[in-house]
């Protein structure tokens, strides 16, 4: 097996007449679907345009997701549907396996799927290029951590080919995390926590600003934790970063995800009310309802705090849409336990959240012990759950049936003649507007009046001029 090589490859790649073509495949969170534009950008620049399918492609990239046992598991099937197109025809289609499966896993990928050409952490991804020449001689792997930031490395996103995502964009502002729960491998696929300076970060948003982005969302494994370079010799926190990030004009709205309980700091729950940048959304996963599983979790807050988080974020920002994580089943959940997660959900009432049944991850505390919560009683918990959580998002939704709401318009709807676009709240709206307006819409901020309620979006008819195109002006 060869390990990262030379520079030597790219040029030898970028000499290379034939246009080539990638695909690219991404699974779980957002920071992946963000990794997959970055590679994506970073192989435009060695001449391979994107293509929808794997059977067009050259190389085939599985950006991969380790977070439970299902999303791991997926991959293997994945690879051998790829392996069987290789096999038929496609020797010279190259395999790689990006993310943090990769990171997990190394070597034993190529052990299980010897047509794998590629294996690359979430870290090193920035060397694909040598990754990609030194696979000509033997297999190639780096799942390092590397002393070099990534994102040094990384071509910044092109103008162009940012206006062709619309309107919306995520900017990593931290990654990694030192939390270590103890059902989760983030701390292990993604490794310590570190942040972004925030000269590197204004840059980079006002890039994406000019090149016509609206909405930022800043993401990062643990992004409240995010502690970056103020360039004074101190450390900035999220607060201070989306202070400065919001006095770009041009960009109207700021988001971030995926945050932590115990890095809810004064600071930033201030920001929620201060900031009208900052969308009235706050994704913070609680995990359990119950102390004891809390605890054994090892997740440092209780109960208690969080509702107390969520108390004074909404003293700040009354109208906020709340979100959660969830995992039922983790070892030792009684029945009791449960009730205390469902009992917690109704006090606190969310607009949406993700719930999981517990999968052991190798490497983690909790998969020492037994996963003992049956599976059918996992299944059963899940579904109780999961039906308290659609009542509460569709009531958030009803709530909003006849109000006006600003909504940043990204793509064309579904049917000709629709928009489709994003409250405040993150809900999804569609407008109808006729397919001639359409294109106008696209990347325009408008009242929307909210008229019905479909199963997963709202939709509404526009109902006055907005916040105008990019830069401000008037609709
Ligand atoms: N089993 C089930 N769910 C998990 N999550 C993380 N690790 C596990 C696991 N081992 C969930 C948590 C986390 C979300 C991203 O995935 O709820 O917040
Ligand atoms: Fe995983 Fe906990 Fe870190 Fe979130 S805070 S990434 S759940 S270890």
């Amino acid at each position: 097996m060869v390990d990262r090589s030379s520079k030597a490859g790219n040029a030898a790649l970028r000499g290379t007449a034939a246009p080539r073509r990638v695909h690219i495949k991404s699974y779980g969170c957002q920071m992946n679907v963000h990794d997959a534009e970055r590679m994506a950008d970073l192989l435009a620049g060695e001449g391979y345009a994107e293509v929808d399918a794997p059977d067009e492609a050259d190389l085939v990239i599985l950006n991969t997701c380790h977070i439970r046992e299902k999303a791991a598991e997926k991959v293997y099937s994945e690879l051998g549907r790829l392996s069987a197109m290789k096999r038929a025809g496609r020797p010279d289609m190259r395999i790689a396996v990006a993310g943090c499966v990769a990171q997990a896993e190394g070597a034993e990928i190529i052990r299980r799927q010897r047509d794998v050409d590629i294996v690359v952490g979430p870290q090193s991804y920035h060397r694909l290029p040598a990754l990609l020449a030194a696979s000509r001689a033997g297999k190639a792997i780096d799942t390092e951590f590397p002393e070099e930031d990534k994102f040094a490395h990384l071509p910044a996103p092109d103008r162009r080919r940012l206006a062709t995502r619309g309107p919306t964009a995520f900017l990593t502002v931290q990654e990694g995390c030192d939390k270590f729960c103890a059902f989760c491998v983030v701390p292990f696929t993604r490794g310590a926590e570190m942040s972004r300076p925030v000269a590197a970060l204004r840059d980079e948003a006002r890039a994406m600003a000019a090149a016509g982005i609206r909405e930022i969302t800043l993401i990062g494994q643990n992004v409240n934790a995010y502690h970056g370079d103020d360039g004074q010799g101190g450390a900035a926190g999220l607060a201070r970063l989306i202070a400065e990030l919001a006095e770009i004009d041009g960009l109207d709205r700021l988001r971030y995800a995926t945050s932590h309980p115990r890095d809810m700091d004064a600071a930033l729950i201030a920001a929620h009310r201060d900031n009208p940048k900052l969308m009235p959304y706050l994704h913070l996963p609680v995990q359990s309802g119950s102390d004891r599983i809390l605890k054994a979790m090892n997740r440092r807050h209780d109960r208690d705090f969080y509702r107390r988080i969520i108390d004074e974020t909404r003293a700040a920002r009354p109208d906020i849409a709340l979100s959660s994580d969830f995992i039922v089943g983790f070892p030792g959940e009684t029945e009791a336990d449960f009730e205390d997660t469902m009992a917690l959900v109704r006090e606190i009432g969310f607009a949406s959240a993700f719930s999981f049944k517990y999968s052991p991850r190798p490497g983690t505390k909790s998969a020492e012990g037994p996963d003992d919560v049956p599976e059918a009683e996992k299944s059963a918990r899940l579904a109780a759950l999961q039906a308290l959580l659609a009542q509460q998002q569709g009531a958030f939704n009803r709530a909003t049936l006849g109000r006006v709401v600003e909504v940043l318009f990204e793509k064309p709807g579904r049917h000709p003649g629709q928009v489709a676009g994003k409250s405040p709240y993150l809900q999804a709206v569609h407008v109808e507007v006729g397919p001639e307006a359409v294109p106008d819409h696209l990347g325009r901020i408008l009242p929307v009046e909210i008229t019905a309620l479909a199963s997963n979006s709202l939709h509404g008819r526009i109902a006055g001029p907005g916040l105008g195109r990019i830069g401000g002006k008037a609709a």
